[in-house]
This record gives C-alpha cells, sequence and structure tokens, in this order.
C-alpha cells in the first residue's frame, strides 16, 4: 500500500481528484466506485470545482456505489442515493442513468446483489474504487469478520457503526440495523482503491489496516492484497503509523505524484 500523509483533508482530497481526473482524461468512460460519508466530501467538492472551472467532463464517468442502508427510499434524507445526488451527481454533467447505487428498497436481496455484480462486469469493471474507512477497520459495510472472499450482499450493522452514523439521522434508532454492501471480494477487483481517512478517531484503523496483520477483524487490512492500493490521509489520522518517515520519503520521491 502507498500511504500520502497531507497536513488537511482538502489536501489529501486534492491529490485523490487529480488521480481521477487524469485517469478521466485517459478514459473518459471511466467506472468509478464511490463512498459515502463525511469523508468524501472534500473530494466530491474538488471534483465538481474541477468540472465546473477545468472543464472535467463526467458525462460518460459510470458510476457504482459500495453502499444503501436496507429499508430507506432513495429520497430519504439519509439514504446513500441522495447523498450523491446532493454532494456530487446534481452537481457536475454526470448522467444520471449511468449511476448506480444498491436498491434499498429491493424485494429480492439475493437477485439484486446477484445483478449489482454482473452490472459492474458487463462494464469492465470498477477502475477506481473511493473507500473510507469506519473506525471499527470496515471498508463499504464490510463489517469486522465479513469474509475477505465477499461479494454484493445485505450484511448487519454494528452497534458501533450505527452509533457513528447517527449523526445523519434525526434519531440514532431511525439508523436502519442492515444494509447492502459491495464484497471485500469487490472492492478488491477494483483496478485501483483510494483509501480517505481523516481525523484522530481513524487513526488506530488506519495503522492496524495498513501495518497489523491481514485479519477479518479489520476488513480494510484485505488491501495488502491489492496490487494499487492508495491510502490517502491527514495529519490526525496518520498518527499511530510505525513507518511515517518512510511513507513521506516515498511520496517527496514519487514520479507519478510531485
Ligand atoms: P465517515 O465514514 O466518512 O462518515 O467517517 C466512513 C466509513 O464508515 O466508511
Amino acid at each position: 500500500m502507498e500511504v500520502i500523509v497531507q497536513p488537511t483533508p482538502a489536501e489529501a482530497a486534492r491529490i485523490a481528484a487529480m488521480l481521477i481526473a487524469r485517469a478521466i482524461e485517459r478514459k473518459p468512460a471511466l467506472v468509478l466506485g464511490l463512498a459515502t460519508g463525511g469523508t468524501p466530501l472534500h473530494l466530491y467538492d474538488e471534483l465538481v470545482r474541477m468540472h465546473r472551472e477545468e472543464g472535467l467532463d463526467l458525462s460518460r464517468v459510470r458510476t457504482f456505489n459500495l453502499d444503501e442502508y436496507l429499508g430507506l427510499p432513495p429520497d430519504h434524507p439519509a439514504s446513500y442515493r441522495r447523498f450523491m445526488k446532493e454532494h456530487f451527481f446534481d452537481r457536475t454533467n454526470i448522467d444520471p442513468r449511468r449511476t448506480f447505487v444498491p436498491d434499498g428498497l429491493t424485494q429480492d436481496i439475493p437477485r439484486h446483489c446477484r445483478e449489482y455484480e454482473e452490472l459492474i462486469e458487463s462494464v469492465g469493471g470498477i477502475d477506481i474504487q473511493i473507500l473510507g474507512i469506519g473506525s471499527d477497520g470496515h471498508i463499504g459495510f464490510n463489517e469486522p469478520t465479513s469474509s475477505l472472499a465477499s461479494r454484493t450482499r445485505d450484511k448487519m450493522l454494528t452497534a458501533q457503526t450505527r452509533r457513528d452514523n447517527a449523526r445523519f439521522f434525526a434519531s440514532p434508532d431511525d439508523v436502519p440495523n442492515s444494509c447492502l454492501t459491495m464484497g471485500i471480494g469487490t472492492i478488491l477487483d477494483s483496478r485501483q482503491c483510494l483509501l480517505l481517512a481523516f481525523g484522530s478517531h481513524k487513526a488506530d484503523a488506519v495503522a492496524a489496516a495498513v501495518e497489523g496483520p491481514v485479519t477479518s477483524m479489520i476488513p480494510a487490512s484485505a488491501l495488502q492484497f491489492h496490487a494499487d492500493a492508495k491510502v490517502l490521509v491527514d495529519e490526525p489520522a496518520a498518527t499511530k503509523l510505525k513507518l511515517r518517515a518512510y511513507y513521506d520519503y516515498a511520496y517527496r520521491h514519487s514520479p507519478v505524484l510531485q
């Protein structure tokens, strides 16, 4: 994994946006895997700015979101379809017909999950997958002990995740207890992963994912098996990393990033 530490979330997000914009220039019909939550907001803001000020054209890009709450309609204020619409889709020239978010109201979960996987495969797979990390080490909603080979499926949320996400709901009791999520195997199939993590509350999870053993107890540690995973963090999220000096040296001398 390549770890890039930046002074602020905005600066880390600018690097991620630059990598995505370059990839879209090379391949206008790029397939992007998207994440929700507080973490990717700076990244979406930067991509929107690039679209408005620099002519970044997203019209042919396809997007697949990692996850969605089960039981929430797409227009629910806390649904991830609504989140994406407000923070990203409606602010760019992305074609809504090329955006995909798991359907939290599906009546046939196994079939919907199978079709989501097939759809990703039918467009040639995900080129760049954006990821956040939960304070419990989850990616997508793959909670600890998720199979490292898992595919898109329904998953029960941990109490910790429901507490962490309660801020997006009117009351903590409103947080659904289950979700649909791409699996860890689905995520590992993407060509590149960009994991973002900001704030001291992510420092333990980041250190365990990057420098700890690969274990389903820290689902993000599975990214150690990915051939092209970059981890972009701010200073507070980097405080528990042992090889910090090495990461900074590698970043300063990276021909791609400088
Ligand atoms: P956050 O969530 O961006 O809201 O911190 C990240 C995650 O749970 O993956």
